[in-house]
């Protein structure tokens, strides 16, 4: 199902339903920025705002883009925090959301649903102060491989949501090519276990000062 449409079908129950991919980019998350400092965020793809609080609650300002109307419905409705403002658009679009440069952008299982990374990559090297960090996590390419992808059920079918393969080396092509260096690496395990297939890539980019 085209992304769009399916995230505003998936929306009422996305926080709801078991879903170890979502909660342990949450974890991915925590354990990549909690030791940084950041003033002002733009978090792409926030979704129904899993992470939204976590980072208001660090940040002065942040903004929050998603381009399902009922993701943001959703994330407006659990989200109190006064220093956060939503915004509904494209980010396969030039990105005029950004009005001045942040010092942190995150990306949360969002790039599987996008074909270009480069585009990306550049809007986010250019909303970026210098010195700013870029935060990818995502479903782990090696698990894209044996086959998952962004998937729901309803009560009559499951709902296989359209998703592109980025390899590794793509991503750190992509932050090469848009003058963003790789500080961080890492892989996240289910239970920890390190002799299963890892479930997400969680890569911190910073542009360079
Ligand atoms: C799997 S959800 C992740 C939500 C949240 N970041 C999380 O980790 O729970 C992917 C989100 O990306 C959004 N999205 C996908 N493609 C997008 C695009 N081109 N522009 C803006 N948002 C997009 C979807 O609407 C959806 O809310």
């Amino acid at each position: 199902m085209k992304v769009q449409a399916a995230y505003n079908k998936w929306a009422s129950t996305y926080d709801a339903v078991n879903n170890k991919t979502r909660d342990l980019e949450g974890t991915a998350l925590h354990q990549l920025l909690a030791p940084l400092s950041f003033a002002t965020v733009l978090e792409i793809g926030c979704g129904t705002g899993k992470n939204t609080s976590w980072l208001a609650t660090r940040a002065i300002e942040v903004t929050a883009v998603d381009f399902s109307a009922a993701m943001l419905e959703a994330a407006r409705a659990k989200v109190s925090n006064h220093n956060v403002a939503f915004q509904q658009a494209d980010i396969t679009a030039e990105w005029s959301f950004v009005t001045s440069p942040v010092n942190l952008i995150t990306c949360s299982l969002i790039l599987e649903h996008i074909s270009d990374l480069d585009f990306v990559f550049q809007q986010a090297s250019r909303a970026l102060r210098p010195g700013g960090f870029f935060y990818v996590g995502e479903l782990h390419p090696f698990k894209q491989y044996q086959g998952s992808q962004a998937r729901f059920e309803t009560a009559t079918e499951i709902i296989k949501i359209d998703a592109f393969i980025h390899h590794a080396s793509d991503y750190m092509a992509a932050a090469k090519s848009s003058g963003l260096e790789c500080v961080e690496f890492r892989e996240l395990f289910d239970d920890e276990d390190r002799t299963t297939t890892p479930r997400i890539l969680a890569l911190l980019f910073q542009k360079r000062s």
